[in-house]
């Protein structure tokens, strides 16, 4: 496995496997199962996966949350060995925000809904990046988690926009045994506020907005929100804090005929 830390190294890297299909899977790394469901989709279906490490400062609101992401490259990198990953791609932040760089990417009226209203300039960051990524990996497939519903919407909305040669991958969402979606950010709830978050899925799963929320609130969590987004398809989305950790979670439902 190729560990490259610049532009210049990974198109160097992939410069001789282009016969092929390559796969990204876009990361911040503290990997789960819901990152391997997204590599082995990768493996499966592409040539070369590329694996992106990176702790994207300009999707963070707080410099605390950015602060506080759960970091661990060695291991991560082990993980991302075993899974087969061919090429990681881990630059620095000056590396892909040098002096002066001033071009972003706004996905306007996707992006500043829900998760857009809560963490305004989320989207801009998020989007920014991963056409940085499309530009410098130029993968045939890009492969993201179901669990970030809204991030899907508005990468594609931007791939079509852009007229970007490149199919995007949808994978379900893993959750653990207990129903609550793997998240990076699970590891900072304690046992407590674990048991509490449970109410996420279970009002989810209910597919009704006003009795997710009574649920919610009933667990005594701060919602942020819970709407039927729109989607395709239209999706019952949440968003909710339990202590200081944010989580979010969804559930499509189907298309009313
Ligand atoms: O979903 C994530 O982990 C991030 O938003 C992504 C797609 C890697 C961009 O930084």
């Amino acid at each position: 496995m190729i560990v490259a830390r610049t532009v210049a190294d990974v198109r160097a890297a992939l410069a001789d496997r282009r016969d092929g299909a390559v796969g990204l899977v876009p990361t911040m790394g503290a990997l789960h199962a819901g990152h391997l469901a997204l590599l082995a989709s990768a493996r499966d279906r592409c040539d070369t996966v590329v694996m992106s490490l990176f702790v994207n400062p300009a999707q963070f609101g707080e410099p605390a949350d950015l602060n506080g992401y759960p970091r661990d490259e060695g291991r991560d990198l082990e993980v991302a060995r075993e899974a087969g990953v061919d090429v990681v791609f881990a630059p620095s932040a000056v590396e892909m925000y040098p002096p002066g760089y001033q071009t972003w990417v706004d996905v306007t009226a996707l992006g500043a809904l829900l998760e857009g209203e809560h963490r305004p300039g989320h989207f801009r960051g998020v989007a920014t990046i991963c056409l940085k990524l499309f530009t410098i990996v130029r993968p045939d497939l890009a492969f993201f988690g179901q669990k970030d519903a809204q991030q899907v919407e508005v990468l594609r909305r931007m791939i079509g926009d852009l007229h970007l040669e490149l199919e995007l991958v949808v994978v379900p969402t893993v959750r653990d045994a207990d129903g609550l979606a793997l998240s990076s950010r699970n590891v900072r709830l304690s046992p407590e506020e674990r048991e509490r978050a449970l109410a996420l899925p279970r009002a989810l799963a209910t597919r009704d907005a006003a009795t997710a929320r009574s649920i919610l609130e009933a667990a005594g969590l701060h919602v942020d929100y819970v709407e039927l987004a729109p989607f395709k398809p239209p999706t019952l989305a949440a968003a909710v804090r339990v202590g200081s950790t944010r989580l979010i979670d969804n559930v499509p439902l189907e298309e009313e005929s």
